[in-house]
C-alpha cells in the first residue's frame, strides 16, 4: 500500500516511520529535511486542499493521512470525498470538535458527556457579566474559542485576572480571530491523560494512551507549550477506566457526531482530566497528539496502514489493536526562546552519535532546516528523542542518555519527562 502523510513535524515523522515499519510505502509532504533522512519528502502547501489532492493523484497513493489540524480545518477531507479519493481524517464539519471549543461544549452538553461546566460568550459584555455572577467559581478557565496553537487557555485565579484574560482575548485581539468568542470554564482538578481512538463514524478502536508535559519547565512550571515530552502508556488507565472512558465519552461523542450529520473519521484525541467524579473532557483534538504520537505509535505491534484504510472506507474496525507491552518516553528538544521569540539557525550536533550508539532511540524531527548538508534549528520544537524499553525507568534513562549526545545553541528541554510514571509505578 502506498501512503501520503501530510504534515511537517515530529508527529508526521513518527506516523510515516510507523506506516513504513508495517510494510507500507510512504511519502511525506511537505515533511522536513530530518524526515527526508528516513522517507521521501515532497514540497506541498498543506493548507491548500486542491494541492493536496493533486499530489495524492500524481503520486498514485492508495491513502492520504493528515497529521495536523490546519489542513482538516481547511476542508482537505471534504475535497478528497468530493473527488472520491480515500483520506484518513475528519471533514471540516467533524473537525469542529477541535476547531471550535464552543461546538465541542454544546455537543457534549447535548449528549451527556462529562466535561467542565462552561459558558460560551459571544461578546466581552456577556463574559464580564458572567464573571460578575461568579457561578463557575474561582479559579476560572478562560479559553479562546478557535485554534490558538495551544496558547489560548488562561487559568485565572480570581475575577480581576479573568477580566484581564477576557480583555486580552476579546478586546485586544490577543489570540486573533480565535478569541472573538470565549468559553469560560469551571476549573477541574486532577491528573491529565490523553486517550486516542481511530474512528470511522460510530466505529472505533482504541489506539493508545499517553501523558503529555505541556509546561516548558521541570515540575510543570513556566508557560504552556505545544508539549515538551510524553510517555506511553498512561499509568492512570486500567481496564475499568478504559471501559468507562469509552462508554461515557468516546461512544456518545461519535454517536452524537453521526446523528447530527457530521460523522467523525480520523484520530480522535480525548484530552481528559481524572477528577474525583471520574474522567472529564478537557478538550478534543481531531488528530493525533504531538508529542503523543511519537510515544504511542512505536508501541503498536501490528501494521497501521490497513486499519487506517478500513477507517477511511467507513469501517468496520477490529475490536482491538495489538500493542507491544513496552513503554516509550519522548523528550522534546526546543529552540532557545521557545515558546516565545525563537533563536534559530544553529547547527545541531550529535545526531550521528545517537544513530550509532543508541539502538533503542529514534529521533523524530520537527523544526529543522538544512544548511550545507547539515541540519540546523528552524522552529520551536526542534526534535523529539524517543526511546522504548520494557519499563519506564529504562526508557527514561535511554532517552536522556541520547539527549546528552545532542547539542545546539539555546537548546531547552525538561529533565523530568516520565518522572510521573515512575512515581505511580511501585515495585
Ligand atoms: P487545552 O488547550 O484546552 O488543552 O488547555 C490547555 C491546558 O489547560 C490543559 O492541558 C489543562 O492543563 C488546562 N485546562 C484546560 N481546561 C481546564 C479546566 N477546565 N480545568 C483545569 N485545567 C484546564
Ligand atoms: N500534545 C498536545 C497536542 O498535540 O495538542
Amino acid at each position: 500500500m502506498k501512503l501520503l502523510v501530510v504534515g511537517a513535524g515530529a508527529r508526521e515523522h513518527a506516523l510515516a516511520a510507523t506506516l513504513e515499519r508495517g510494510g507500507a510505502s510512504v511519502v511525506c509532504a511537505p515533511g522536513n529535511p530530518g524526515i527526508a533522512r528516513d522517507v521521501r519528502v515532497l514540497s506541498l502547501d498543506s493548507g491548500d486542499p486542491a494541492a493536496v489532492l493533486a499530489l495524492a493523484v500524481a503520486e498514485g497513493v492508495d491513502l492520504t493521512v493528515i497529521g495536523p489540524e490546519a489542513p482538516l480545518a481547511a476542508g482537505v477531507a471534504d475535497h478528497f470525498m468530493a473527488a472520491g479519493r480515500p483520506l484518513f481524517g475528519p471533514t471540516r464539519a467533524a473537525a469542529q470538535l477541535e476547531t471550535s471549543k464552543a461546538f465541542a461544549k454544546d455537543l457534549m452538553a447535548r449528549h451527556g458527556v462529562p466535561t467542565a461546566r462552561a459558558l460560551v460568550c459571544d461578546c466581552a459584555a456577556d463574559a464580564m457579566a458572567a464573571l460578575a455572577r461568579g457561578t463557575l467559581g474561582w479559579p476560572v478557565v478562560v479559553k479562546a474559542d478557535g485554534l490558538a496553537a495551544g496558547k489560548g487557555v488562561i487559568i485565572a485565579p480570581d475575577r480581576a485576572a479573568a477580566e484581564a484574560a477576557v480583555r486580552l482575548a476579546m478586546i485586544d485581539g490577543g489570540f486573533g480571530a480565535a478569541g472573538a468568542r470565549v468559553v469560560l470554564e469551571e476549573c477541574l482538578v486532577g491528573p491529565e491523560l490523553s486517550y486516542f481512538v481511530i474512528a470511522a463514524g460510530e466505529h472505533f478502536v482504541a489506539c493508545g494512551t499517553a501523558q503529555d508535559h505541556k509546561r516548558l519547565l521541570d515540575g510543570d512550571e513556566g508557560p504552556n507549550t505545544g508539549g515538551m515530552g510524553a510517555f506511553s502508556p498512561s499509568v492512570l488507565v486500567d481496564d475499568a477506566l478504559r471501559e468507562r472512558i469509552e462508554r461515557e465519552i468516546v461512544r456518545p461523542v461519535l454517536r452524537g457526531m453521526a446523528a447530527e450529520g457530521a460523522p467523525f473519521t480520523g484520530f480522535l484525541y480525548c484530552g481528559l482530566m481524572l477528577t474525583a467524579e471520574g474522567p472529564k473532557v478537557i478538550e478534543f483534538n481531531c488528530r493525533f497528539g504531538d508529542p503523543e504520537a511519537q510515544v504511542v505509535l512505536p508501541l503498536l505491534a501490528e501494521p497501521l496502514a490497513p486499519v487506517l484504510a478500513r477507517a477511511a472506507g467507513g469501517g468496520p474496525l477490529p475490536a482491538a489493536l495489538r500493542f507491544s507491552g513496552d513503554t516509550a518516553v519522548g523528550v522534546v528538544l526546543a529552540a532557545g526562546g521557545y515558546p516565545g521569540a525563537l533563536d534559530t539557525g544553529h547547527a545541531i550536533d550529535g545526531l550521528d552519535r545517537v544513530r550509532a550508539e543508541c539502538p533503542a532511540v529514534d529521533v523524530r524531527f520537527a523544526g529543522v532546516a538544512e544548511r550545507d548538508g547539515a541540519l540546523v534549528v528552524s522552529g520551536g520544537r526542534v526534535l523529539t528523542v524517543v526511546s522504548r524499553a520494557p519499563h519506564y525507568a529504562e526508557a527514561i534513562a535511554a532517552a536522556y542518555d541520547a539527549v546528552r549526545r545532542i547539542r545546539f545553541r539555546g537548546m531547552q528541554y525538561r529533565t523530568d519527562i516520565g518522572a510521573r510514571a515512575l512515581a505511580a509505578v511501585r515495585p
